[in-house]
């Protein structure tokens, strides 16, 4: 299995920052709640992205998959880690099963993501293996 990177704490603190920011470009006249990510790939990019919803309601795009496709759209397909910002504090945005799924075609289970409210400063650490436990992959993609 892959030995992901630790991530230092200042990583961590800007990725939050930038997922905050992108949360602010945040399309949700139906929801009301701004989401907004910041993916870091494995050549030390940041990549943001927020929701954007829509009155077809199931075509609305998660913030973590716009910021996963950004990625790859501009030639970037391995994912070091993801900072998610929505909610309160106490009651953060939690990825859906999708943005999961997503995250596995482009990282190992030990993708770290850090899931944070829009303000203070508590941020949660967990893995994509701990979300989305045995995950889907094809053959080609296995232990990747
Ligand atoms: N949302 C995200 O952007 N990411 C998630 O992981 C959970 C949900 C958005 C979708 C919709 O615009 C709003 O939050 C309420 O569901």
């Amino acid at each position: 299995m892959r030995q992901e990177p630790v991530i230092p704490k200042q990583v961590v603190d800007l990725l939050v920052k930038a997922a905050r920011e992108a949360a602010g470009q945040a399309y949700c006249p139906y929801s009301g709640y701004p989401v907004g990510a910041a993916a870091l790939t494995s050549d030390g990019q940041i990549f943001t992205g927020c929701n954007v919803e829509n009155a077809s309601s199931g075509l609305t795009v998660c913030a973590e998959r716009n910021a996963m496709f950004k990625a790859v759209s501009s030639g970037c397909r391995e994912l070091a880690a993801i900072a998610v910002t929505g909610g309160t504090s106490r009651d953060p945005a939690m990825p859906c099963g999708a943005c999961r799924q997503v995250m596995a075609e482009f990282a190992g289970d030990g993708l770290q993501i850090f899931v944070a409210g829009l303000t203070g400063r508590r941020v949660t650490a967990v893995t994509l293996g701990e979300l989305l436990p045995k995950a889907f992959r094809l053959d080609s993609k296995k232990n990747k």
